[in-house]
Order: structure tokens, then sequence, then C-alpha cells
């Protein structure tokens, strides 16, 4: 079953819109976020699309599963998206094997960028072929980033004196050959999210140089960097149940969560502001915004000098 239409959304007659949530850096958050950005999207009434390439972990799949499991046990009236996995191809040959995954993806890619609104990927937390091929063919990229240097590690090293960039690390490699791979094809800009997560309620010293960090190298890597959600026991107690903050009614009706609760509404908060941060073409701003990127990209395509992250 498909997502019910509840708000006024914008319906899209071109193919959905790719969100890809990627760090090579496991446990950074990025299938917290993808979940919570789903049930908020699926709440809209968008048709949402999930792909779980996390063949191992399949973190996004079980929660859709739970929460199937959930609406039915306690019939409850819950959107839900379509929901596939790859299975692993077992061939002699790893060239076979990289072939045939290829092939399989692109044709999942293509079938349900025709079935929803919004497609989002989920990778696991290691380069993959078919992780690579995600960043590919991503319109948006969301990567999660704790107030850490060992988080911000995968992006680049910077110098310890003067706080610039020293090395690109491989994963924003990965990023700007996907970036390369993706104009080339289709001649289109990805939008590239840098998100905080497990963001603290009280700023302190290492927040702020990681926070300035981040700054520092956004225009140098091509990223835009938004805030993202707080560490909240919220975000992560209610996966049992397939749930989020998001649901608010369900979590009402099961007695999990207080109507009043502040915490609750503040996560609420968080989340919408992080969907509306991600500018997704599902309103007309959203729109305005990818009309945007198109033209610059048509406008690179035509030979005009273009920054060096977009290359
Ligand atoms: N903002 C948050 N507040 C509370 N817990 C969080 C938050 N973000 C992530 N977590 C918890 O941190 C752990 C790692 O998060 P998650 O599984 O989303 O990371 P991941 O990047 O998908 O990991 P992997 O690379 O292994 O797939 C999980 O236990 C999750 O519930
Ligand atoms: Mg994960």
């Amino acid at each position: 079953m498909l997502g019910r239409r509840s708000e006024k959304v914008v319906r899209r007659e071109d193919p959905a819109h790719l969100l890809v949530c990627g760090n090579e850096k496991g446990g950074s958050g990025k299938s917290t976020l993808g979940l919570h950005i789903a049930t908020a999207l699926l709440n809209k009434g968008l048709r949402v699309g999930v792909i779980d390439l996390d063949i191992r972990q399949q973190t996004m799949a079980r929660f859709f599963a739970y929460r199937a499991q959930t609406a039915s046990i306690k019939s409850l009236d819950l959107a839900h998206p379509r929901v596939e996995t790859l299975a692993p191809v077992r061939r002699d040959r790893v060239s076979d094997v990289t072939h045939e995954e290829r092939c399989a993806l692109f044709r999942l890619l293509l079938d349900m960028r025709n079935d929803c609104d919004v497609v989002i990927v989920d990778t696991p937390g290691a380069s993959t072929n078919l992780s690579d091929i995600a960043h590919s063919q991503a319109d948006t990229l969301i990567t999660p980033m704790n107030d850490s240097f060992v988080d911000f590690d995968v992006l680049g090293r910077i110098d310890p004196v003067d706080g610039t960039l020293k090395n690109t690390s491989q994963y924003a490699h990965t990023v700007r050959q996907a970036r390369r791979e993706r104009r080339r094809l289709k001649g289109t800009v990805l939008d590239w999210v840098v998100v905080r997560n497990r963001q603290s309620a009280f700023s302190s010293r290492n927040e702020r140089k990681v926070d300035d960090g981040l700054r520092r190298v956004s225009m140098q890597l091509g990223f835009r960097l938004v805030d993202g959600i707080a560490e909240r026991v919220v975000y992560r107690e209610l996966f049992p149940l397939g749930l989020t903050v998001m649901d608010a009614e369900a979590l009402y009706a099961l007695d999990v969560c207080q109507r009043s609760s502040p915490s609750h509404k503040a996560a609420c908060r968080e989340i919408d502001r992080l969907v509306r941060m991600l500018r997704l073409p599902i309103d007309d701003e959203g729109r305005q915004r990818a009309q945007a990127r198109q033209r610059l990209s048509q406008r690179m395509a035509a030979g005009l000098r273009m920054p060096e992250f977009l290359a």
C-alpha cells in the first residue's frame, strides 16, 4: 500500500526525485535520517519508494516491515512506502557479479522512479558497487555528520593550525566522481547536503570547531550544510514499532507518547525543518530550486566556467 494523500502537495509528472543517504562512516545516522524523512513524506501524502542497499543490515527494510506488522496487529491506518531490496548476486567471476548487480539496480531505479514521487536509497557504511551507482544517480545526497572530527575525517583532513582543507578523503572523492558521472550522463547538478546529526542542546567548544571546519570546507567540496537533528531517545526507541515521531496519531492511539510532550513536539519540528531544508521538488519553492539547478547545468553544458567542485 502506498502513502495516503493528506496535505496539498505538488503532483510530479517527472520521474521521482532520488534522495540517497550516504556516508562511508558507519553509524553516522544514514538509516535514522532516511526513515524519518520517509515517514515525514508519507504523512504529507507522497508516494514514497525505499531501496535498502545495505544488504547485510537492511535497517530501512526492517523498519518498514515492523511498520506493516504494527499497522496490521493494532489496526492502524498508516501510510506505507514501496520497499525494495536487492538479492545478493552469486557468480564465479567478480566482473559478472558487478555487471548483474548494476543492471538489477538500474532496472529497479527505472521502475521505482516511474511509480513514486520520491525514492529514498539507504546505503551501507562502506563503498560498494551498488552504493557508488546510487551516488551517481542521486538528485539529492544526504550525508549525516556527527559533531566529531572522527566523522569529519570522512570528508577530508584539515590543517590543525589554520583550519584549511589539506586533503580530500576517499568519500569526498567518490562524491566528486558521482557528480562527474551524473553530469556526463544527465547534464544535471547533484545537490549534496551535509546534515548535522546528534546535535547537542549545549554548544561546546568541539561542536563550534567542527561546525567552523564544515563551513570552511563546504565551498571547496560543494555541499550545503544544514542543521539536522539532536540526540534524542525518541529517534531510536520507536524503531521496533516501525513508527517515528511523525506518526503522532498512531503514537497517541498506542499511548506511547503524550499529546503535550514538549520533547515530542521539538523532535517533530526538527524533522519538519530538515525536510524543508532539503528543498525537495514537492512544493513550489522546491520546484523553483530544481529549475534553477537545471538552468545552472544548462549554462555549464554551454561551456561556462564552473567551480572546481562541480566539475
Ligand atoms: N539523532 C539521533 N538520536 C538518537 N540516536 C541516534 C540518532 N542518530 C542515530 N542514532 C542511533 O545511532 C545508531 C546508528 O544510527 P544509524 O543506524 O542510523 O546509522 P547508519 O549510518 O545507518 O549506520 P550504518 O553505517 O551501520 O548503516 C543507531 O542506534 C541509531 O538509533
Ligand atoms: Mg544504516
